[in-house]
């Protein structure tokens, strides 16, 4: 079954599974959103299933709700667990200070709520996530739908002081219509092409109103696990600086890649 998994699907697979080396029995676990952190949903289901791991999950959407529960997590509310032992998500891009954009599967409101309320957050990526500088990425800002034309030009006269490349900002869509988060609110994406205070940038957009989050992860990645289409996955943690490397060997297994279409 690995055979048919692209170099990318491979690369974002054996980041979740050395990734899932982070949760022991008993632990309350962060459940990241999009193709990257369902890899690892399915690699905590299997190891509940086959080896008796018991943990509470807490996820930071609706569809990763949905495939916690099809692969046999126990499902709780963030108010339910009160505190997490780790969250593990994926991430659209990371710099060197392990900063991230996220959101671009949406959910950068919960993700960010869930990361921060967690001892570790660890982020799992391909080696296409890795940049020199944030800001390629469109940076997702999620919007209340009231006003949410005006909160666009507040945000556009507001980049014109901010240290970016590119000042274009569209609305989400979802076919014909504005995307909806799991919060009701839409999404603007803030095409920059570069961000050189990422810093800056993120608590200046929190500062509009009609803002509601942004995509910018600011401190709170502690390690990136990195995943390489030939197997390979390196650790690198930045509160220990340390960078660790490993190989994870592909084992056919039906349940963990079948229907997997996140
Ligand atoms: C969802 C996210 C995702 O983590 C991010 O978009 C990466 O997704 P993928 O693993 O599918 O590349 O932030 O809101």
């Amino acid at each position: 079954m690995t055979g048919e998994l692209s170099p990318i699907d491979k690369a974002k697979f054996v980041a979740a599974k050395r990734a899932v080396d982070y949760v022991e029995d008993g632990m309350r676990v962060g459940l990241g959103t999009g193709s990257t952190a369902a890899w690892m949903v399915r690699c905590l289901g299997e190891m509940v299933r086959d080896e008796g791991l018991r943990i509470k999950g807490v996820p930071t959407s609706t569809r990763t709700a949905q495939l916690a529960r099809e692969v046999g997590i126990e499902v709780i509310s963030l108010d339910e667990a009160k505190w997490l032992d780790v969250t593990i998500d994926g991430a659209d891009e990371f710099d060197g200070d392990l900063n991230l954009i996220k959101g671009g599967g949406g959910a950068l409101l919960q993700e960010k709520i869930v990361a921060t309320a967690s001892d570790q957050m660890i982020v799992i990526a391909d080696v296409g996530k890795e940049v020199e500088t944030l800001g390629n990425f469109p940076l997702p800002v999620e919007v209340i739908p009231f006003g949410w034309q005006t909160t666009r030009a507040l945000l556009e006269e507001m980049l014109i002081s901010m240290d970016v490349l590119g000042r274009e900002v569209t609305l989400r869509m979802n076919g014909g219509t504005p995307f909806i988060t799991d919060e009701g609110n839409h999404i603007l994406d803030l095409h920059l092409n570069r961000i050189g205070n990422a810093r800056q940038l993120s608590m200046v957009l929190n500062q509009i109103p009609g803002v509601v989050e942004n995509g910018l992860f600011i401190d709170i990645c502690d390690a990136v696990v990195l995943g390489f289409g030939d197997g390979r996955v390196e650790v690198r943690d930045i509160n220990e600086g340390t960078v660790e490397q490993d190989r994870i060997d592909f084992v056919e297994s039906d349940n963990l890649f079948a229907d997997l279409d996140d």
